[in-house]
C-alpha cells in the first residue's frame, strides 16, 4: 500500500453510562468508522484514503469526533450519513464547513 493521501481518525471511544461524560462510541461512531470503510472500500480508495479508529479526542460532548490528516480539520457532531460528504471534502481538499469542530474547550 502506497502512504496514502488523507488519514481519517474516527473516535469511538465508550464510556460507562455511569461515567456522567458522553461518549463518541454512543453516538454512533463505531458505525461511522465503518461506514467509511465502506466508502473507501466501495469507492476504491484504499491506496488514497486510510480510516483508524481512536480513542477519546477530548471533545467528547461534541462527538462523534473526527479528525483528518494532513489537513488537521477537525470535524463534531459526525453521523454515519455524513461520512460521504466528509470523504468527498477532504478528497477535494476543501472543510466540510458544516461539520467544524466548534470552538470550546478541549475535555
Ligand atoms: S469520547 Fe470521543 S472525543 Fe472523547
Amino acid at each position: 500500500m502506497p502512504r496514502p493521501e488523507i488519514h481519517l481518525i474516527v473516535c469511538v471511544n465508550d464510556r460507562d453510562p455511569a461515567a456522567g461524560k458522553p461518549c463518541c462510541g454512543g453516538r454512533r461512531g463505531h458505525d461511522l468508522y465503518r461506514r467509511f470503510k465502506d466508502l473507501i472500500r466501495t469507492g476504491g480508495l484504499r491506496d488514497r484514503v486510510l480510516v483508524s479508529r481512536s480513542g477519546c479526542l477530548r471533545h467528547c460532548s461534541r462527538g462523534a469526533t473526527v479528525v483528518a490528516w494532513p489537513s488537521h480539520h477537525w470535524y463534531g457532531g459526525v453521523e454515519p450519513e455524513d461520512a460521504a460528504e466528509l470523504l468527498e471534502s477532504e478528497l477535494a481538499g476543501r472543510e466540510l464547513e458544516r461539520l467544524r469542530m466548534p470552538p470550546g474547550p478541549w475535555e
